[in-house]
């Protein structure tokens, strides 16, 4: 077994997990935020960085390092932790979803994907077989089955037929898997929000056992409370021994309701994302440093932030940075973002712990001015 799951905690107030997960590179406290580093590398940060942010795990992506490097050379290297210099737990996730995202011209049969590289245009394949030998190759602790993650919105004939072929890709990924030993193999139900295609998903995927589930085919622009909604009836399909694991969500309001509806893993690109063009998150929502109204701010990004930007350099002075194009602006909203993201995630942990995860969330939202749809 690659990895083991210990519910440490549930909270009276919301049933909300408080766990340990626990791999071969170390143990990671749920519910867990994993920052994204889609070419094995977090933008901005070292992994000395991360770790004094108190980062346990980061993600990967089987398609990005598929197009480039190429697995043969990560595995060369020593394998992603090795070649990225990185010794805690890593996820990679399995391209089921960066195939229908970013590549031009994708045909999806049932053998496989047949797209065109958003690099160099090549014309490449992507199968269940194909992810997992990649997937093996580049030695994740966790990796993704090959999965369809239908748009939003679609059809309900459209999201069953793939449905159906997510299933019979995950069997295809448990067949092909060959290091069951030390790398835990998530299955991803979809079902869009079709409630009894979700509870087919789950149910085809329960069957298989695999040591953890993800919840896919969310935030792909549908309104929040549908997402809420859906992972009201979801969660409770899956097994409760298992970490559950809501693909692609990040932002602070959507981390706590997924945590009160019995998520333990997410992971974004939010954070980074935006930190790169000059958004920071905070307790009283996003601002946007390049406005005017911060030139003359000689206060910190968050002043309920203490981490290491916050305690040493004011929005005037990394205002001025991201409009001159220079690097450390960059840098300095990213940590913070990052930084913000992961207390959270600490704070979320302590309130479950002394089971007041609902009162935690309402202060929170209190003081939080919240984002559109
Ligand atoms: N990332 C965000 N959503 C998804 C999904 O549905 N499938 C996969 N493989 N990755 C995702
Ligand atoms: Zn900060």
């Amino acid at each position: 077994m690659a990895i083991r799951f210990e519910l440490v905690h549930v909270c009276r107030q919301s049933g909300a997990r408080l766990g340990r997960l626990h791999t071969p590179h170390g143990v990671i406290d749920t519910p867990v935020f994993m920052p994204v580093g889609t070419l094995a590398t977090v933008k901005a940060m070292t992994p000395e960085e991360l770790k004094a942010l108190g980062a346990q795990i980061v993600l990967s992506n089987t398609y990005h390092l598929y197009l480039r490097p190429g697995p043969d050379i990560v595995r060369e290297a020593g394998g992603l932790h090795r070649f990225m210099n990185w010794d805690r737990a890593i996820l990679t996730d399995s391209g089921g979803f960066q195939v229908f995202s970013l590549s031009p011209l994708r045909k999806i049969e049932e053998e496989g994907v047949t797209f065109r590289s958003h690099l160099s245009g090549e014309k490449l394949f992507m199968s269940p077989e194909k992810a997992i030998e990649i997937q093996n190759a580049l030695g994740a602790d966790i990796i993704m089955a090959f999965d369809e993650c239908a748009p939003y919105p679609a059809e309900y004939e459209y999201v069953k037929q793939s449905v159906a072929r997510t299933t019979r890709w995950a069997r295809r990924c448990v067949a092909a898997h060959r290091r069951a030993e030390d790398q835990a193999l998530f299955g991803i139900v979809q079902g869009g929000v079709y409630r009894d295609l979700r509870e087919q998903s789950a149910r085809e995927l329960v069957e298989l056992d695999l040591p953890g589930y993800a919840v896919g085919g969310l935030s792909v622009g549908e309104p929040k409370a549908v997402m809420y909604e859906v992972l009201e009836y979801t969660v409770p399909l899956l097994p409760a021994d298992k970490p559950r694991y809501l693909m692609g969500v990040g932002s602070p309001d959507a981390l706590i309701e997924g945590v009160i509806r019995g998520i333990d893993m997410f992971d974004c690109v939010l954070p980074t994302r935006v930190a790169r063009n000059g958004t920071v998150m905070t307790t009283e929502g996003r601002l946007v440093i390049k406005s005017a109204r911060y030139a003359r701010d000689f206060g910190p990004l968050d002043p309920h932030c203490n981490c290491y930007v916050c305690r040493n350099y004011t929005r005037a002075y990394i205002r001025h940075l991201i409009k001159a194009d220079e690097i450390l602006g960059i840098r300095l909203t990213t940590y913070h973002n990052l930084a913000f993201l992961l207390n959270l995630m600490a704070e979320i942990r302590r309130a479950i712990r002394e089971d007041r995860l609902l009162d935690f969330r309402d202060a929170f939202y209190a003081r939080y001015r919240m984002e559109e749809d």
